[in-house]
C-alpha cells in the first residue's frame, strides 16, 4: 500500500495515520515530524525548517523534497507507505511523481479528511505533543491521565509554537492556497479517495479502512 493522507492542519492526519500504518504494516512518514526531529536534533535542516514552521509557512521545496527523496530510499519502504503531510503543493506532488516514476512503483490511493474550520481551530489549541516521543494528545478530546504529562512515556507535554492561535489563521491560509490545489491534482488521477474527519477516532479509522479497500 503505498497512501498520501491530505488534509488541513488538525484534521486528524497524525492521529489517523498511526491507525492506519498499523493495519497496512507500513512506515508512517511525516515531513512535520521529519523536521520536528531535525530541530530537537539542533541540525543544519532544523534551524533553517524552524523559521518557516514556527510560522506556519511551508519550508522551501529544494529542502523537503530532498529530504523526502532521501526517506524514500530506506528499506522500511519496501512494503509501501504512508505519507503524512507530503506533498503539500503541486510542485512537490510533480516532483513525487518523477521520485516514483525512477523507483517504476505507483500510488494505491491519496485519502483526503475534510473537516470544517470551526472544529480545526479547537483541535489544534487544545492540542499537546510529547517533548520526548512525540505522542500527541489533547487537553479536552484526549486528556492525558495527569496534566501535562505524556501516557505514553512519562516525558513532558508541550503547545506547538504554530498551534497558537495567529499562527493558525496563516496555516490555514497556506493550505487553501498552496496544498487544497493537490485534491484536484490527484481527483484527476481517478486515485482520490474522501471522507469526513469529524467523529470518534475509531470510526474514522474504520471508514478510512473501508474507503481504501
Ligand atoms: P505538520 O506537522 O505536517 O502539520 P499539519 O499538516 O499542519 O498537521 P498537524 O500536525 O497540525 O495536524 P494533523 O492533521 O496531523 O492532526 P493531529 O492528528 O495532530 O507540518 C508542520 C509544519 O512543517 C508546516 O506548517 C510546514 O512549516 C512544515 N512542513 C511539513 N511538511 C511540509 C511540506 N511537505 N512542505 C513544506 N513544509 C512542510 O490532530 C490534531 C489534534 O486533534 C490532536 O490534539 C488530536 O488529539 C485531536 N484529534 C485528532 N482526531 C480527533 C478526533 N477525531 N476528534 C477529536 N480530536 C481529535
Amino acid at each position: 500500500m503505498r497512501l498520501i493522507l491530505v488534509g488541513p492542519p488538525g484534521a486528524g492526519k497524525g492521529t489517523q495515520a498511526v491507525h492506519l500504518a498499523a493495519h497496512f504494516g507500513i512506515p508512517h512518514i511525516s515531513t512535520g515530524d521529519l523536521f520536528r526531529a531535525n530541530i530537537k536534533g539542533e541540525t543544519e535542516l532544523g534551524k533553517l525548517a524552524k523559521s518557516y514552521m514556527d510560522a506556519g509557512n511551508l519550508v522551501p521545496d529544494s529542502v523537503t523534497n530532498a529530504m523526502l527523496e532521501d526517506r524514500l530510499t530506506h528499506a522500511d519502504t519496501a512494503p509501501g507507505f504512508l505519507l503524512d503531510g507530503y506533498p503539500r503543493n503541486v510542485g512537490q506532488a510533480e516532483f513525487l511523481a518523477e521520485v516514483l516514476v525512477k523507483k517504476s512503483i505507483s500510488l494505491d490511493a491519496v485519502l483526503e479528511l475534510s473537516i470544517p474550520n470551526e472544529e480545526i481551530i479547537k483541535r489544534l489549541s487544545g492540542r499537546r505533543v510529547c517533548r520526548n516521543c512525540g505522542t500527541t494528545s489533547h487537553v479536552i478530546f484526549d486528556k492525558p491521565k495527569v496534566d501535562g504529562v505524556c501516557d505514553n512515556c512519562g516525558g513532558e507535554l508541550y503547545q506547538r509554537e504554530d498551534d497558537k492561535e495567529e499562527v493558525i489563521a496563516n496555516r490555514l491560509s497556506v493550505y487553501s492556497e498552496q496544498t487544497e490545489p493537490i485534491v484536484a491534482f490527484y481527483k484527476n488521477l481517478g486515485i482520490l479517495k474522501a471522507i469526513s474527519a469529524v467523529g470518534e477516532v475509531s470510526e474514522i479509522s474504520a471508514n478510512a479502512i473501508a474507503a481504501l479497500k
